[in-house]
């Protein structure tokens, strides 16, 4: 499903040049449940904006599925984006003039995929627990509620791919689990699923845990002491 080769992404700030990512190889295949591991910094949301076509590496090759998106036009990758990804943004970017259901709603409108998309929305959004929080605004919503407006923005369309960043950030244990739960049904009916996270103990719950470091990749195996369930997580 996701493919990528020699993946460096640079990015020269004046006289200083990052490498956000040095030289990335990766494979996944569909219906993995992927944890992203690694210290602030070490490119782990480059890693989705390149998977997710939000931006294109400097050099080297991303396909996704039948996408080569290092070859395509921003036509082609609107439409991939569209038809192929639901993205948690680490700083939820929900649009600020449209209500909680909206935000969610908009994603599938744009998706086309539902003809009744205001239920669909409301659906989803009484799945992460905000059932009551539909009418308001993003400023009238605490952080933990943004960031599952977020994920149900996300999770609505049914998409093969989730990429999450950081999605249970804000969120105190039991949010937490409840989101991970989405996270995990989602990838159980066949989708692929890649969290971000800086909790390790989120990465029990794996098939398999990346870590980066610097802009490469320090790991790459299932998590250490095998897959746990959720009910086994504490933290
Ligand atoms: N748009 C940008 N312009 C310039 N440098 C950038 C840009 N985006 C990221 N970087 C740099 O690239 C490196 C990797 O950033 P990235 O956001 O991928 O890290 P991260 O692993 O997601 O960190 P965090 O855990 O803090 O979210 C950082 O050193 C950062 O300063
Ligand atoms: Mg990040």
């Amino acid at each position: 499903m996701i493919l990528l080769e020699d993946v460096v992404k640079r990015y020269d700030m004046g006289p200083v040049s990052v490498r956000a990512l040095d030289g990335v190889g990766l494979q996944v295949d569909d219906g993995e449940f992927v944890v992203i591991l690694g210290p602030s910094g070490s490119g782990k949301s480059t890693l989705l904006n390149m998977i997710s076509a939000l931006d294109t590496p400097t050099s080297g090759r991303v396909v996704v599925g039948r996408s080569d998106l290092t070859r395509s036009s921003a036509r082609e990758r609107f439409a991939f984006r569209r038809e192929t990804i639901g993205f948690v943004f680490q700083t939820f970017n929900l649009f600020p003039t449209l209500t909680a259901l909206e935000n969610v709603q908009f994603a599938l409108d744009v998706s086309g995929r539902r003809a009744d998309t205001r239920a669909g929305a409301a659906e989803v959004l009484e799945r992460v627990g905000l059932g009551e929080r539909g009418w308001h605004f993003p400023h009238e919503l605490s952080g933990g509620e943004q960031q599952r407006v977020a994920v149900a923005r996300a999770l609505v369309t049914g998409n093969p791919l989730l990429l999450a960043d950081e999605p249970t950030g804000e969120l105190d244990f039991a949010t937490g689990v409840q989101v991970l739960r989405l996270l995990t049904a989602h990838a159980e009916e066949g989708r692929t699923v890649l969290v971000v996270t800086h909790n390790r103990e989120i990465s029990r719950i794996a098939d398999r845990v990346v870590e980066l470091s610097s802009g490469r990749i320090a790991a790459d195996g299932p998590p250490p002491g095998g897959r746990a369930e959720i009910d086994e997580l504490h933290w």
